[in-house]
């Protein structure tokens, strides 16, 4: 029996060597991409979180935000449990338009990572991913009371942080006992619908990563230069010619 123990140990350590995710544990160059974690993943794992995951992959905000930590950006998310989404009326979520759907949940998404202790020295408004941090637009201020009292306020939200979910060094993720509503949304109830995005915009658009056609905009691009370099080229054996 021991002796085949013994045997398994050089197997197990070929095997660890190839296999990337052992490899990835030992000081490589550069990091494994395998190690950005999922978002999905960890609220599943801690439950209690089953609208924000609904919310999350209806609005592509869980791939946006793997492809953000899987770019290397840190972020900190305030993940609004289950009965927080309860305090707001249905027919409000339900009223939001995909937009703001997007918008509420990059809201919730903060663009550094915030250890427990950070919040006592972050500078106020924070930067989110639903971008201008102005007032009547997606403020949202931290302050911290005590050694472990962490408060969140966006103008119309007032939340208290109620636990640390996950945290590594890509990633914090924190339970909140409110849904941090923005600020924008309810100083103009019926908010300018978005004006539809311009073809290019919409090749940039984040959620657009990865399995979207990559449409027909690159295509005319490449066409256009094409028939650039062609218009050029013929310029240039003319003016050679003459
Ligand atoms: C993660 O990033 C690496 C490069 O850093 C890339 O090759 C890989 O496709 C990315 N994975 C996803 C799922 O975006
Ligand atoms: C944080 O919120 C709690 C309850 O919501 C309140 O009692 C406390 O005074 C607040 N602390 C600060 C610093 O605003
Ligand atoms: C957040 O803090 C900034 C700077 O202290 C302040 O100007 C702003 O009014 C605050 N916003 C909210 C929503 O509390
Ligand atoms: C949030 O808290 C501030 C002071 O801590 C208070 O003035 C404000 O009325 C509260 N807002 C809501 C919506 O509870």
């Amino acid at each position: 029996m021991f002796k085949h123990i013994l045997l398994l140990v050089p197997l197990l350590l070929i095997f660890s060597l190839h296999n990337p995710k052992c490899s990835a544990q030992s000081p490589a160059p550069s990091p494994a991409p395998e190690a950005a974690p999922h978002i999905v993943s960890i609220l599943k794992k801690a439950g209690h979180f089953n609208t924000l995951i609904r919310l999350l992959k209806r609005t592509q905000m869980d791939r946006r935000i793997y492809s953000l930590l899987n770019n290397s950006n840190q972020l900190t998310i305030f993940a609004p449990t289950d009965e927080a989404f309860h305090k707001i009326p249905t027919e409000t979520l339900r009223s939001f338009t995909i937009q703001q759907k997007i918008q509420l949940i990059q809201f919730h998404v903060i663009n550094s990572l915030l250890s427990f202790s950070d919040f006592q020295t972050v500078s106020n408004p924070l930067s989110t991913q639903a971008g201008d941090n102005g007032n009547y637009k997606f403020p949202m201020n931290v302050t911290m009371s005590g050694s472990n009292q962490v408060n969140i306020t966006t103008g119309v939200t007032n939340a208290t942080v109620t636990g640390t979910i996950y945290s590594d060094d890509l990633l914090a993720v924190y339970q909140v006992d409110r849904v941090l509503l923005p600020m924008r949304f309810s100083v103009s109830p019926p908010p300018a619908p978005a004006p539809p995005l311009k073809p290019q915009e919409v090749v940039l658009e984040p959620s657009a990563d990865d399995d979207k056609p990559s449409g027909a905009v690159p295509v005319i691009h490449r066409g256009l230069s094409t028939m650039s370099f062609v218009a050029i080229s013929v310029i240039a054996a003319i003016s050679l010619c003459v």
